[in-house]
């Protein structure tokens, strides 16, 4: 709810804006503000004007949610609000507090001093968002600090602290306390001396000095070609800053107007604003009320010391908690001991960490070979092999030495948690933890709710995963949750083309031209062919799946499991990570297309990304309409963070939306009247046919 208040202090008009939690400048907020401003022009007895936000903040710039709507367009807007401001006739002073960022700093900058807490950060952000700084930011800040300073702080997005720009023509002032006093005094002297005869100082005004503008920005285009292949924004910053150095300030303004309109359309802002939300809605579940408080942590204990768990426990002592790794047998406990300490070495010397900081995180390890010796820990994490006797034992065990009110937590990336459950007398206490590899680099975390885990733990695996700077998407017990549930689909579509009649080169290049970071066959030699033949094997087992590959399963056969034994869907050479081109494996692909007797066609790029996507949106849909996962957002999330898909498309169900249900819908159909297609596997999900019918998006939204 947006609101404003209005005083006098003396003769400084103080406004005072809000609209929580940031006050971002929505319509409502540019109004309110625009209107206050014209009061403070005609009241003779104000001879000077302050801004300040509530909420000890500043303000996070532009609403973002107004994006793409009709408020965004409705007048005043931001360019105007800032125009205002700049030619009051009386001083404007900006008391910065909190963040000034995105159109805050720009409406910042747009009067005529800022002083700013100790404490604020200021920054552009808009390149995060796929866009600009549309509200002169690219004009006034090169004016303000240099072009080179401004466009470091646009491109990289990062906001900064205040006190890097003091003594700069940026901040008038930096204080640590008394911000608003600060602010009315400076306020108070500038309308002195503009009452006898100075200017007010604009940024505008300032001239750029740079010797070399045309070798710079052409350095800067050149990096940002590179570095952000696929978004626009950051070579349009170059532009705008460019274009308003060589033709003006006010030629820069409508340029840096132009360009931001374009991005504002771009698909790929479009993909990284739904990100933003997406982000944050993630954290929030729906039936988890605010007054549950999360339970206290400090000690926390992994079971298993391979890969999965020293990878595990290297999040936690990064994050400075007591982490107790337990193995069965000492010489397992000794190389997991081992793999972290090298991987602390390796952060020192690469310079990511001191060694001082190094060695506190290290000490908080303890290698232990006893259930009995992490019984007091506050969350045990088993990381043991995937197998569901296995896992049971485990769970016993830890139901009889564990603490009351411990959460007992299994990374399975696939099994029925319920199940896991059901061997303790504690299933409320039981959650699924499900890290990625490698787990100390991945972000995404899926927290996986079994039927019985209480909210209180819940709530607890959620505050956890924000310590340990994970991404936490909540999922609903079912074979794979949401991630290798769907990916499983995706395998099945890619074996499914190479028996059609594509290699696996082909394939993966496909994919990894529409954006992946890798294609199925490269990952898989990377995670481990074998991990795909169990889960197939025990999925037959189970009777979920009643087609197995036999390419893959001949593959595995022939103990090509991939880059851990040199040879998998491709060669690999020692000490070179590289996919090479395998023989034994075309030949392999070639016998079995005649041995199942498949006639064999050309498939071209359009469809092989088509039908691996769609089988993640059409099993992304089912898992929806099941409830597995909350909404269409965190399915995105969970392939953004875990799968690679490619960032600037904004994840498999807001790609699914960029094209068009109906279209998405469309091709699912066509595939299905392919020669040797699957049609069950094509059959749109109900959900789909609804979002379609009912003419919008998966989370309700435009379609
Ligand atoms: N518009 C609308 N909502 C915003 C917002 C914005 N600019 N910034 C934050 N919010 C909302 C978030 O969506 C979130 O809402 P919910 O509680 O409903 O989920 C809430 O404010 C709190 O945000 P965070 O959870 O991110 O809180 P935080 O304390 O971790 O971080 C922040 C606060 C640093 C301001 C962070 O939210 C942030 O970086 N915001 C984005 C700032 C930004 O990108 N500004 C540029 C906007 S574009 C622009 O200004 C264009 C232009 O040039 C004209």
């Amino acid at each position: 709810m947006t609101s404003l208040d209005y005083s006098l202090q003396q003769e400084v008009a103080v406004i005072a804006f809000a609209s929580p939690p940031v006050n971002s400048l929505g319509h409502g907020l540019r109004s309110a503000l625009v209107e206050a401003l014209e009061r403070a022009k005609r009241d003779d007895k104000v001879a000077a004007v302050v801004l300040i936000g509530a909420n000890a903040t500043f303000c996070a710039g532009a609403d973002i949610k107004e994006f793409g709507t009709s408020a965004m367009s409705r007048g005043p807007g931001l360019p105007t609000l800032n125009a205002t401001i700049e030619s009051l006739g009386k001083p404007v002073v900006a008391a910065i507090e909190g963040v000034a960022l995105g159109g805050g700093l720009e409406l910042a900058m747009s009067c005529h001093h800022r002083v700013a807490q100790s404490g604020a950060r200021l920054g552009l952000p808009e390149v995060k968002l796929g866009l600009l700084p549309g509200a002169g930011g690219t004009q006034r800040l090169p004016r303000l600090i240099g072009i080179e300073n401004a466009l470091n702080i646009m491109l990289s997005g990062e906001p900064l602290p205040a006190k890097m720009f003091q003594g700069s023509p940026l901040l008038d002032a930096v204080v640590d306390h008394d911000l608003l006093d600060t602010a009315i005094a400076v306020a108070k002297q500038s309308a002195a001396a503009h009452q006898a005869g100075s200017r007010l100082p604009r940024a505008r005004d300032l001239k750029i000095r740079e010797l070399d503008l045309q070798a710079l920005c052409q350095f800067a285009r050149n990096t940002v070609k590179t570095a952000f292949k696929p978004y626009p924004a950051p070579a349009a910053i170059v532009d705008a800053v460019e274009y308003g150095a060589q033709h003006g300030f006010a030629a820069g303004l409508e340029e840096e107007n132009r360009l931001f309109r374009g991005l504002l359309v771009d698909p790929v802002s479009a993909s990284l604003r739904h990100i933003f939300f997406a982000d944050r809605a993630a954290a929030r579940i729906k039936d988890l009320s605010p007054d549950i408080k999360p339970s206290a942590f400090e000690k926390v204990a992994i079971i298993g010391a391979g890969t999965m768990g020293t990878g595990i426990a290297i999040n936690f002592l990064t994050a400075g908690i007591e982490t107790r790794l337990l193995e069965v047998n000492q010489e397992a406990l000794d190389r997991g001991v081992e793999r972290i300490q090298k991987y602390f070495e390796g952060r020192v010397k690469k310079g990511k960490l001191t060694a001082d900081k190094a060695q506190g995180m290290a000490k908080n390890l303890v290698p232990v070979l006893d259930y009995a010796q992490i019984s007091d820990v506050d969350l045990v994490i088993e990381a043991v092999f995937e197998d569901m006797a296995i896992k049971k034992s485990v769970f016993s065990q830890l139901d009889s030495v564990m603490r009351e009110g411990a959460i007992l937590a299994t990374n399975t990336s696939t099994l029925d948690i319920d199940e896991i459950a059901a061997t303790t007398k504690r299933a409320e206490d039981v959650i699924g933890l499900h890290f990625f590899s490698p787990a100390n680099v991945m972000k995404l975390l899926e927290v996986v709710r079994g039927k019985k885990t209480s909210l209180q733990v819940l709530a607890t695996a959620m505050a956890l995963a924000k310590k340990i700077r994970k991404t936490a998407v909540v999922s609903g017990v079912c074979d794979g949750f949401i991630g290798n549930r769907m990916i499983n689909q995706y395998s099945a579509q890619a074996l499914a083309m190479l028996e059609e009649g594509a290699s696996p080169q082909q394939i993966d290049a496909a994919i990894e031209k529409f954006g992946f970071a890798m294609g199925p066959f490269r990952m898989s030699d990377l995670a481990g062919n074998d991990i795909g033949w169990h889960i197939r094997k025990r999925q037959l087992a189970e009777g979920k799946l009643t087609r197995t590959s036999l390419i893959a399963d001949r593959l595995c056969e022939l103990g090509r499991f991939g880059q851990k034994t040199g040879a998998g869907w491709y060669d690999y050479r020692l000490g070179d990570r590289h996919a090479h081109v395998s023989e034994v494996v075309e030949k392999l692909i070639a016998e079995q297309r005649t041995a199942s007797g498949v006639s064999t066609r050309s498939l071209d790029d359009a469809e092989i990304v088509d039908r691996l996507v769609f089988s993640l949106v059409n099993e992304g849909a089912k898992i929806l309409q099941e409830g597995i996962a909350q909404r269409a957002s965190d399915i995105d999330l969970v392939y953004l963070t875990g799968y690679g898909f490619p960032i600037w498309r904004g994840g498999p169900m807001h790609y699914a939306e960029s094209r068009s249900l109906y279209e998405v819908a469309r091709r699912m159909r066509e595939f299905a009247t392919l020669p040797s297609a699957d049609e069950a596997f094509w059959q749109p999900a109900d959900l789909l046919q609804q979002c379609i019918a009912a003419g919008h998006g998966f989370d309700g939204g435009a379609a």
